[in-house]
């Protein structure tokens, strides 16, 4: 039987301590959001649908972007068990200097188009967390400008080699002469993927008022606002046509650069170089042969070729083969710190983020931005300290499985085949393989495991 008693009316007043709501209402909104994905609910909601679109889609089908991400949700991670930790250090070095963090901010185009704030809320975002800020060739803030909202954190510059050389260059310049200690060479553009979304949305650069433009704008008066009482979008290099962002890279952007651009870049650029949009080994292993600093495995946030590789899947073989020493960065599909963690412990140097960012930013602009570090960096700690590591040195391949959900097809049939012991055995296990990632997981013995697993590997 339980026994009961009158409520004590002190018991019940320490019960009722109600917190004091925030009035704050950008504080409120970010402050409820905990994970990357909730930034972005939030940056839908403000953001006009041509711009968050712009921001948030990829190209055709947008499988290259889902699989990324699918293939971060995949990791299974193996934590060191009583393997304490006390200190956690969560820098490193990068590119000759120090960041607070194992991540950076990657270049983006046209941000200050996602809400008005833009480059300078990422900059000095960047600076308060003690990470690198990467501009964009298509930046809407000047190189100045975000060395001035930067002045004593690392900057990057993002060198799109156009048709008219002597614009990039003249930026390349411009950035070395400004203090940015590293030039990022993006070569997965020679002309621009196809955008479907922006097609769709009637989307242009500048923005054009349509009467599905206004009535969209209705709940999102804000972004107006800041649209039409802030300095007008300027770009660098390129003039505005009013076509959309695909039609603009077209028309600017060179599809005959080469390994000799890269020789003018070394000549011109007295910083560290990397080049950004590496997507196999041979290309990885011919770049560092060259000696360039560092490579970024990347394909573009997905916005380029659909069903390109996945770079998370390229990583653990690219570092292989260049050796661990060489700088191997990666980005595209990283929205958790967790995601990160998987990263550094199969060897990737560094890792960008692209989208994570301009989520926090759509959602609350300087404050928003330091929300998505914030969430990041939290997510990553608690990830490293869950698998019993104190630094980032020692987070190892052994820490991490990729698991598979796709499998090459020329794979799985070796394997099917291998593990077939008669002739009526493989016809057997072909019949009853629906597809060829089955066929080689159930052959695996673990209905997900990947051929890269723990045992393999440690
Ligand atoms: C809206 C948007 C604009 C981008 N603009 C550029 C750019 O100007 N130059 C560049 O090298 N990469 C650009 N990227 C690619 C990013 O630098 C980065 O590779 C990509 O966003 C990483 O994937 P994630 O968004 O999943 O993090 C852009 C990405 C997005 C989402």
């Amino acid at each position: 039987m339980v026994r009961r008693q009158l409520p004590d009316v002190h018991e019940l007043a320490q019960l009722m301590r109600f917190k004091r709501p925030e009035l704050n209402a950008k504080k409120r909104r970010l402050d409820a959001a905990l994970t990357i994905y909730d930034l972005r609910r939030i940056a839908q909601r403000r953001t006009p649908k041509a711009a968050f679109d712009y921001t948030d889609g990829s190209a055709e089908s947008e499988i290259s972007l889902a699989r990324a991400r699918q293939a971060f949700e995949d990791v299974e991670f193996h934590p060191d068990i009583l393997h304490p930790a006390e200190n956690l250090d969560t820098s490193c070095q990068i590119l000759g200097g120090t960041s607070a963090l194992p991540f950076g901010i990657a270049p983006t185009g046209f941000t200050r188009l996602m809400q008005t704030e833009g480059e300078i809320a990422g900059a000095s975002a960047a600076a308060a967390a003690g990470i690198p800020f990467t501009l964009s060739t298509l930046g809407t803030t000047s190189i100045e400008d975000v060395k001035a909202a930067n002045p004593h954190g690392r900057n990057w510059f993002q060198l799109y080699v156009m048709r008219d050389r002597e614009i990039s260059y003249g930026l390349a310049r411009r950035a070395a002469a400004a203090g940015f200690d590293t030039l990022m060479f993006t070569v997965d553009t020679p002309i621009a993927g196809a955008r479907l979304r922006d097609k769709r949305n009637g989307f242009s650069i500048p923005p054009q008022l349509t009467l599905r433009t206004i009535v969209n704008a209705i709940p999102r008066p804000w972004w107006w606002i800041d649209f039409l009482t802030t300095p007008p979008l300027e770009f660098a290099s390129l003039s505005s046509t009013g076509g959309t962002v695909g039609d603009l890279l077209d028309a600017a952007m060179d599809p005959t650069i080469s390994y000799d651009d890269l020789k003018t870049i070394r000549e011109l650029w007295p910083g560290k170089i990397v080049i950004k949009g590496v997507q196999n080994v041979e290309d990885s292993k011919r770049l560092i042969d060259l000696g360039v600093d560092g490579i970024v495995l990347s394909n573009h946030g997905g916005r380029q070729l659909d069903r390109a590789p996945v770079p998370f899947w390229l990583l653990p073989e690219v570092v292989r083969e260049v050796g661990k020493d060489a700088t191997v960065m990666i980005d595209t599909g990283i929205m958790n710190g967790a995601d990160i963690v998987a990263s550094v412990a199969l060897g990737a140097k560094f890792t960008l983020v692209g989208r994570a960012y301009l989520y926090g930013l759509m959602a609350g602009g300087r404050q928003g931005v330091d929300k998505t570090i914030d969430i990041l960096a939290t997510q990553l700690r608690r990830t490293m300290r869950l698998l019993g590591v104190g630094s980032l040195e020692e987070l190892k391949p052994s820490h991490v499985t990729q698991l598979t959900r796709l499998v090459p097809l020329s794979r799985a049939a070796k394997e099917a085949a291998e593990a077939a012991p008669t002739r009526r055995g493989a016809t057997r296990s072909r019949a009853q393989a629906p597809s060829a990632s089955k066929a080689s997981a159930e052959d695996a013995g673990n209905p997900r495991r990947s051929t890269t697993s723990r045992s393999a590997r440690a």
